[in-house]
């Protein structure tokens, strides 16, 4: 049975209540990137033109429930609001206690407070979730990056709101998702970056299923290399983790550094060295990707059908060992298939190097993206799927 839409629904004068993932890095008191807040703009634009009275909640960063956010003010939305109502020019009025009811207020967009410092949210307890319901005509869950948790305001209030559905983005998301994992164009090539294996190895045994070539980098591709004998000095990488990278190894295509940037410390102004692979000297660093490496996997990339992107390939906020990831954004710019990218680091490195527009679906999740790569069921999807059957 499909999920019900927002668009399905008249929300003329309704309190529709928007779970969405607002969960952005805020430093100083501003957001320093406001990707989740912008994708989550067209579903809150739509609401408003439809005439609905739109109430908002999200989490920010993990607080400690039960203590209210005045004692941990460094989890407040209030960075998020001043950010949304700026960008957007809407009246936009944040409530710190709506859990037992609140009047509405004269705003636009009425935000709550951090969901996350409700005590029975993790634990997704159906007090709580009764309690958000209640709250709402409407209850929308557009959260795509916080469909991998159970908690009362993702999935425990789609059972005790008296309509649930499931609005834009979430749909938009699991639309991509599916094409590019259901029935991608093929080829199919991953491009798995970030520091360790163990993070990821759940998505990377997932991958080799899926996948035709697998482009590893970052720590990841260094625990691949000493797998395979290479010396890779100090760079971060993990010993314990060898024979699960020769298992993958053995089920897939994982073209390996052939040339890659070391260093000798991760200091702004630290020295780097390009280097063929066997030729890391033991008190040196693999920070990126050398050349011959970059062209290999843009001989990989550009043919393909389809890419999934997680994960920059080397530490690229640093302009000596940024090479490798605009090397790698710049050919999945150009790859004329599907592409989408998922992950904080991922998305940074796309704003950085300018290709948001030229990827063809930037996804807001991080451990969600991952976890439907994997093939897992996201609860609060499993949620709204079970509400529509009953
Ligand atoms: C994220 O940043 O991936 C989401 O907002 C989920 O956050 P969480 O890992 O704290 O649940």
């Amino acid at each position: 049975m499909q999920i019900p839409e927002l668009t399905s629904f008249n929300l003329s004068g309704q309190r529709v209540l928007i779970r969405e993932d607002l969960n952005v890095p805020v430093s100083q008191g501003k957001v320093s990137s406001d990707a989740r807040i912008q994708a989550a703009l067209p579903t809150l634009r739509y609401a408003l033109d439809q005439g609905a009275k739109v109430i908002v909640m999200s989490h920010l960063g993990r607080p400690r429930e039960g203590v209210p956010v005045a004692d941990q003010p460094e989890v407040s939305l209030a960075p998020v609001a001043r950010h949304l109502a700026g960008l957007t020019g809407y009246r936009v009025q944040l409530i710190d206690n709506y859990v037992d009811g609140f009047e509405l207020p004269e705003a636009d967009i009425v935000l709550l407070e951090n969901v996350r410092v409700n005590r029975g949210e993790a634990a997704n307890d159906d007090g709580l979730a009764r309690k958000l319901a209640a709250l709402c005509d409407i209850f929308v869950m557009d959260a795509f990056g916080t469909a991998h948790r159970a908690q009362a305001s993702t999935a425990g209030i789609t059972a005790f709101a008296p309509i649930a559905c499931a609005g834009p983005l979430l749909t938009a998301e699991l639309k991509a998702l599916g094409k590019a994992l259901q029935a991608p164009r093929q080829p199919v090539v991953a491009i798995v970056g970030g520091s360790k294996v163990s993070s990821k190895l759940e998505v990377l045994d997932a991958l080799t299923e899926k996948v035709d070539a697998l482009i590893v980098g970052g720590g990841i591709a260094n625990t691949f290399l000493a797998a395979n004998g290479v010396r890779v000095g100090r760079s971060l990488h993990e010993p314990a983790l060898l024979d699960a990278a020769r298992r993958i190894q053995a089920k897939v295509q994982v073209p390996l550094p052939v040339d890659v940037v070391v260093g000798n410390s991760l200091s702004p102004g630290g020295e780097s060295r390009i280097r063929p692979i066997n030729a890391v000297r033991d008190d040196e660093m693999i920070l990126d990707i050398g050349p011959q490496t970059q062209a290999k996997c843009s001989e990989i990339i550009t043919p393909a059908g389809t890419i999934i992107w997680n994960g920059p390939v080397g530490v690229f906020e640093l302009p000596a060992f940024s090479a490798g990831t605009r090397a790698i954004a710049v050919t999945v710019a150009g790859n004329e298939g599907f592409s989408i990218a998922g992950g904080g680091d991922t998305l940074a490195a796309i704003e950085q190097f300018g290709i948001a527009d030229q990827v063809s679906y930037i996804s807001t999740g991080g451990g969600a993206f991952l976890e439907f790569v994997e093939g897992k069921a996201l609860p609060a999807v499993v949620a709204l799927q079970a509400r529509s059957e009953n």
